[in-house]
């Protein structure tokens, strides 16, 4: 597996891999890259044999103060190898200077996050789903 925090010769076939699975309406692969493009922090995880993504992680970060983790997703042929895993490590290597780190997640995955130091919040959302495609 190679990873890489950059989206730098990362075409759209390359991420075309299945991402967003179990998403009623998925976002098309090029708004997938709009997402890792508008991304403060990225960190991808290929297969280097076949050079295809099969994992991802972003960040948000106002560059002073905080970061927001809103997506981690490993494609499902590719879980419980460690992978999710590497992806947060690498993100939290990336981040580590901001005061404010924050992830919202369900319950059933606090376990994951808390196994690498994160510790349990309350937190409030909003979610559009008519939009869950992507902002037209
Ligand atoms: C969550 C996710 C990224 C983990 O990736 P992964 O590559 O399978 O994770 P790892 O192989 O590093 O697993 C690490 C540990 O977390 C546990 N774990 C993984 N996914 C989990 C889940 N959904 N719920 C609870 N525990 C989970 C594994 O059992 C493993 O524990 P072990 O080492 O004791 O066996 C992956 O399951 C995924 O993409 N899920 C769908 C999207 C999602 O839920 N993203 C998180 C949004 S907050």
């Amino acid at each position: 597996m190679i990873y890489v925090n950059s989206l730098e010769g990362i075409n759209d076939e390359q991420l075309d891999t299945g991402f967003f699975h179990g998403w009623p309406s998925s976002p098309p692969v090029n708004k997938f890259y709009e997402i890792l493009n508008n991304s403060t922090y990225i960190c991808l995880a290929l297969d280097s044999e076949t050079n295809k993504v099969v994992g991802f992680i972003n960040a948000l970060s106002d560059k002073v103060l905080t970061a927001y983790i809103p997506l981690l997703e490993v494609i499902p042929q590719y879980q419980g190898r460690g992978i999710g895993t590497e992806l947060v490590l690498r993100m939290q290597e990336q981040i580590k200077d901001y005061y404010m780190i924050d992830l919202l997640c369900d319950e059933s995955i606090q376990e994951f996050y808390l196994d690498m130091g994160m510790t349990r919040a309350t937190g409030m959302m909003v979610r559009n789903y008519n939009k869950q495609s992507g902002r037209t």
